[in-house]
């Protein structure tokens, strides 16, 4: 069965609880928030799913090291993740746990299954294996990385035991065919020839159990029929994409069009998790999408420097502006903005850097979409007593060849943020909704309406082009509503229009709520709080309480 159009799936990949959520996990969660959001806007049936990866055997360490029990210590940082991701107005429609009996009954069944055809056999295995990320590396891998791990830097060790295997290498060739032939498969283009190089060196089966050892706390999936081996645990997340929607009222939802997953775990995602798919007969995803890091101020965020930006200090940046005094804050909205507009979406890391947050909110924000809007409300209701006005023959600037015509302008930036947004260009498609405000700038610097209302018999003008850009004012903030929903929300109600729904949809088809005219003359407008009130980079950088 394939995806019918109207149906959008999207997910993040599912975090590990022995960590905390930081400003990484975050980004790609809003990612594919902002994604989620669009669709619903433009009338897609959307399911978005983010949740925890919980059966590593680091949870157990954490856990006796806290005195706690491993699904005690699961539930306190899945908890503090969806924390995380309200604190982000993030609209998931789900958010599954490895530990919960839905996605483990159904791991069981499609273990079974494999097993069944012969996908998944029992074997021995001899390898190098990470125990600091929990995974065996090919020869050439551990030897490249100088027996070390890739990832933390600490011992790779021989291991060898007798384990339940997957058939990966049946699947190298009709693989490498689906890469070829759907080149949007991978993405960005860096990862995706990553993948082919790695190809060409050669499929090996992969080992998909470990062995119950000595003291084993029962943490993780036995193998169906084999007590003595329990599912490894990357299979057994992987899984999650499916198990979620493996339901007869969900099911309609798969394939997934986009897996939202940063570089680091982009081989599980794009070769190991699609062979599975490809066993169990199910269709493929659409699209892998494989972003790149966030570093933080110029260095890279690890547990040794202790500078993950963590959830504290994204709360602090998430309050209200003006809400501690003497303390900078910058609100949700300008958060997500500033994680989507400057994240690592293409193949190189982005800074997170407290200058050029306030640098970006500065410009994009606060003198962009919200000196606009204020200019445009603040003249229609001093010249207009705050009703819409009626727009009369266009100014010769807008009929000019300057770009100003903005009856043209909104409709075709639409256009391209939605082309932008179905390729997964989140940054690019907010671009192009900005392009509207700055012609909005423009227009009003070339026409001057605040002089024009000062000579006599020009009002008719002034009308003209107050309504002009109000309406294009209000086109861009539906554009941007799914960046910054309760902004843009603020935005629309200044001109007594509806709010996006709490999960980004509009009830009004997107062609009609981005259609040049759905602004009325008569309409009241009034010009409302400052949507982003300046910020003053002497502050010190958001800090918790
Ligand atoms: N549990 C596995 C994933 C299983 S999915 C079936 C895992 N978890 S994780 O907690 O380590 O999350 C990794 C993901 O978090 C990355 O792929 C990326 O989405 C996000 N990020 C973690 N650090 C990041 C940055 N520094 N920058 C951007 N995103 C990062 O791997």
């Amino acid at each position: 069965m394939t995806n019918p159009a109207d149906t959008f799936y999207v997910t993040t990949p599912i975090y590990y609880v022995n960590d905390r959520p930081h400003v990484g996990h975050c980004y790609t969660t809003v990612l594919a928030d902002v994604l989620a959001r669009f669709m619903r806007m433009t009338g897609r049936d959307t399911f978005f799913l983010t949740g925890t990866d919980e059966h590593a055997e680091k949870v157990v360490e954490s856990a006796e090291q806290n005195n706690v029990t491993p699904l005690e210590w699961a539930d306190r940082n899945a908890d503090e993740f969806q924390r995380a991701f309200a604190a982000l107005a993030c609209t998931n429609d789900d958010f599954i746990r490895t530990t919960q009996d839905r996605h483990t009954s159904r791991v069981i069944a499609y273990i079974e299954k494999l097993q069944s055809t012969g996908d998944i056999y029992l074997g021995d295995y001899e390898g190098w294996y990470d125990p600091s990320q929990e995974e065996y590396l090919t020869e050439n891998v551990a030897r490249e990385a100088g027996y070390k791990s890739p990832v933390t830097g600490r011992d790779l060790v021989k291991r060898s035991e007798k384990n339940y295997f997957f058939k990966l290498s049946a699947y190298a060739d009709r693989l490498r065919a689906h890469i070829d032939a759907n080149p949007d498969f991978i993405r960005p283009d860096a990862r995706r020839n990553e993948v082919l190089g790695r190809l060409d060196s050669g499929l090996q089966d992969v080992p998909v159990s470990r062995a119950v050892r000595e003291g084993d706390t029962g943490w993780g999936i036995l193998m169906p029929g084999d007590d003595s081996h329990r599912v490894y645990v990357w299979i057994d997340a992987l899984c999650n994409y499916l198990s979620t929607v493996d339901t007869p009222d969900r099911k309609v939802y798969w394939p997934a069009q986009v897996h939202m997953i940063a570089k680091d775990i982009l081989w599980f995602h794009a070769v190991i998790w699609p062979a599975m798919l490809m066993a169990l007969g199910e269709d493929l995803p659409g699209c892998v999408y494989a972003h790149s890091f966030f570093i933080r101020e110029g260095r890279k965020m690890s547990k040794s420097l202790g500078n993950f930006l963590d959830l504290p200090t994204i709360e602090a940046y998430c309050a209200e502006p003006g809400s501690r005094e003497g303390v900078q804050s910058f609100g949700t909205d300008a958060f997500r903005w500033y994680l989507v507009t400057q994240g690592p979406l293409d193949a190189t890391d982005a800074d997170f850097s407290y200058a050029k947050f306030v640098e970006v909110y500065n410009a994009d924000l606060a003198n962009g979409i919200g000196n606009a809007s204020s200019r445009v409300n603040n003249m229609i209701e001093k010249y207009f007593d705050g009703a819409c006005p009626e727009p009369g023959e266009q100014t010769e600037v807008a009929k000019g060849d300057k770009g100003y015509d903005l009856s043209k302008v909104a409709p075709n930036y639409t256009r391209i943020a939605q082309t932008h947004m179905s390729e997964t260009r989140l940054a690019a498609a907010a671009t192009a909704a900005r392009e509207i405000v700055k012609r909005v700038d423009g227009y009003i610097n070339e026409t001057k309406p605040f002089t024009l209302a000062k000579q006599e018999g020009r009002m008719g003008e002034v009308g003209t082009i107050l309504y002009e850009c109000a309406e294009a004012l209000r086109i861009a903030a539906v554009l941007l509503s799914p960046f910054m929903p309760g902004k843009m929300g603020d935005l629309l109600a200044t001109m007594s229009q509806p709010r996006p729904s709490a999960n980004g949809s509009f009830d009004t088809p997107f062609d009609e709520l981005t259609a040049w005219g759905g602004l009325k003359p008569g309409t009241k407008i009034v010009k409302g709080d400052g949507l982003f009130p300046r910020a003053d980079g002497k502050l010190p950088e958001p800090a918790p309480a």
